[in-house]
């Protein structure tokens, strides 16, 4: 069985930034909406998607949202010995995560693997051999950030996918657009 690709799934604004203070600093239910259904979409019946994500990714999503539903959640740390509450899996890199989503028992309920932050979570799995596409939602908005999402070279190119809306989407004066980029060899 071939190693499950890794798709990158992350809004940033104009200087790149994704995160202040440890959320999200801007509140767009379109994306979120987008986000659910990208990473829960599965191809294969009866299986389900893994979302993978670093400690400071999960302790940004409110308890009541945690675990993710109707996706593996899969938690990076150096630090922790156990998932946190509610995870479903605890891995101590993302080579580790990636193993553990290709071998026998996981590997035989999960269809998709996505990657949702933060910084140097992207930042690996750019840099992996599997990784194949990014999906960036452009926020045209000038926002405060401590957190960035890594600059993606040109190795990566924008695509089109029939599946996912092109046009500028806006919802309380902000202006968004979903942008696909494929990682060419
Ligand atoms: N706009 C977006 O799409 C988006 C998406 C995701 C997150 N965010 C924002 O980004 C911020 C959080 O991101 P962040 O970059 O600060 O933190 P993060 O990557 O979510 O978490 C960092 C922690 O994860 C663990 N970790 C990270 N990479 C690892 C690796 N390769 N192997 C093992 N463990 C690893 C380490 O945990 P230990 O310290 O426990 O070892 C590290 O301290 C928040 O503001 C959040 O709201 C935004």
């Amino acid at each position: 069985m071939k190693t499950k690709k890794l798709s990158l799934v992350v809004a940033a604004c104009n200087n790149m930034g994704i995160g202040v203070d440890g959320k999200i600093p801007w509140t767009l239910r379109g994306d979120m909406k987008f986000f659910s259904k990208l990473t829960s979409g599965t191809e294969e019946e009866g299986k389900q998607n893994a979302v993978v994500m670093g400690r400071k990714t999960w302790f940004s999503i409110p308890d009541r949202f945690r675990p993710l539903p109707k996706r593996l959640n899969v938690v990076l740390s150096r630090n922790l010995t156990t998932p946190p509450e509610g995870a479903h899996h605890l891995a101590g890199s993302l080579e580790e995560a990636v193993k553990l989503l290709n071998e026998s028992p996981v590997v035989d309920t999960i269809d998709k693997v996505f990657i949702i932050g933060g910084n140097s979570v992207y930042k690996d799995a750019m840099l992996h051999p599997c990784c194949h596409r990014v999906y960036l939602t452009r926020v045209y908005q000038d926002v405060h950030c401590d957190t960035f999402f890594p600059n993606m070279d040109d190795t990566f190119k924008l695509v089109s996918d029939d599946g996912i809306p092109s046009e500028v989407q806006e919802e309380n004066g902000i202006q968004y657009k979903y942008e696909v980029y494929e990682k060419v060899a």
